[in-house]
């Protein structure tokens, strides 16, 4: 292999590393026509498929990855290795995408995750004292008593020794004393960074605002850290011609989210059956902003065929790729209903129907 792929992917551009990561690949798919067939949701490791799809050929893909945030999904997976796991799809979209196309990934833009090597938060929660008793009054009676122990010093107080221990080493710790930390990351410069090493260029970002997660946010109440109510959609682009067609939208549709930078449509509110879902509304509104009737649009970590489905809705057609035999179903269901419902929305399918029912 020359460096320069077939279809104009040129690995040199790369970084040594991720030269020596692709080569092997990208080598072995030199050649190769057998790629992934489109409208299909494929199973397996996005890491394994990707190199399998037909170079050039995604006008967008549009993904949710796992957040590592606990999920079963991802629970395999340590920071070290979700990291690489993200930068190693980014690596291999750039190939597949087509010059002037686009990787959009919408993430949350912190992390938040259990930590043991973190320094413990000492939270000082004022709402939450119940005893009168202040650290003065411990360090004036441990002067006056200086054979007391803690238990003595409580009850010469009349408060509990956990009192006396909080007002002398302040550690009123947010989840108990022997859970990790827990620690934010903010993952935006990490996103940014995978895909321009990749190649890909930052072309734009939106705000998706969601349901407020009041009811999971202890913190809301025991530190200064605002609830989670906000993700990022990243955009980057290949560099090559991108046609910019305004009568993709209506102006009503430009006005209201197709130039704008915040969009806000509530999160899905019954994760029954997948944990992590994203609302229709964000995968249509990519595709519908980015691509043509026509062209392919991919996720590669489809989850419950959420993208699959807007883009059949959307008139485009679709690869999917999910590493859950499970979630496989569920989105090879979610595709064949959508299709229906196309097939049942069109004059000819119904005056078939009644033929046949006649
Ligand atoms: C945040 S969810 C995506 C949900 C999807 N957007 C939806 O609306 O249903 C992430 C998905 O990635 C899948 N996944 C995790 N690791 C993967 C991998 N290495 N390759 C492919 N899929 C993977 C998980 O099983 C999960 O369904």
């Amino acid at each position: 292999m020359n460096g320069k792929h077939q279809n104009g992917f040129n690995l040199h551009r790369l970084s040594p590393e991720l030269q020596e990561q692709l080569r092997p690949l990208y080598a072995r798919q030199n050649g190769n026509t057998n790629y992934l067939g489109i409208d299909e949701i494929h199973q397996g490791d996005a890491l394994e498929l990707l190199p399998q799809i037909e170079p050039n050929s995604i006008a967008l893909s549009v993904w949710s990855p796992p957040y590592f945030v606990g999920k079963e999904y991802e629970a395999h997976l340590d920071f070290d290795g979700w990291q690489a796991l993200l930068c190693g799809v980014i690596v291999r979209h750039f190939p597949i995408v087509k010059p002037g196309g686009f990787l959009a990934v919408n993430i949350a833009d912190i992390l938040v995750f259990r930590d043991p090597e973190m320094p413990r938060i000492q939270a000082d929660v004022v709402g939450r004292k119940r005893s009168s008793v202040t650290r003065e009054d411990v360090v004036q009676a441990m002067e006056l008593h200086p054979d007391y122990n803690r238990y003595q010093i409580a009850h010469l107080l009349g408060c509990s020794e956990q009192t006396v221990d909080r007002r002398l080493n302040g550690n009123n710790i947010r989840g108990g004393k022997s859970e990790a930390q827990t620690r934010v990351k903010i993952v935006g410069g990490l996103v940014e960074k995978w895909a321009l090493d990749a190649g890909f260029y930052t072309y734009d970002r939106r705000v998706w605002v969601k349901d407020a997660a009041w009811e999971n946010s202890r913190w809301a109440s025991l530190s200064y850290r605002a609830v989670d109510e906000f993700e990022y959609l990243y955009i980057f682009w290949k560099p090559g011609i991108t046609k910019i067609d305004r009568s993709r939208l209506s102006a009503d549709e430009w006005k209201e989210w197709g130039s704008r930078g915040v969009w806000s449509f509530p999160s899905v509110r019954s994760n029954d059956d997948h944990e992590a879902k994203f609302p229709t509304e964000l995968p249509s509104r990519t595709i519908r902003l980015l691509t043509d009737p026509g062209d392919t649009v991919l996720d590669c970590f489809m989850g419950s065929g959420t993208t699959a489905a807007a883009a059949i809705r959307e008139n485009r057609h679709f690869i999917g790729v999910e590493l859950d035999a499970d979630y496989v179903s569920l989105a090879r269901k979610a595709v064949t209903q959508q299709t229906l419902r196309l097939l049942e929305s069109t004059p000819d399918y119904k005056i078939d129907n009644k033929a046949t029912a006649n």
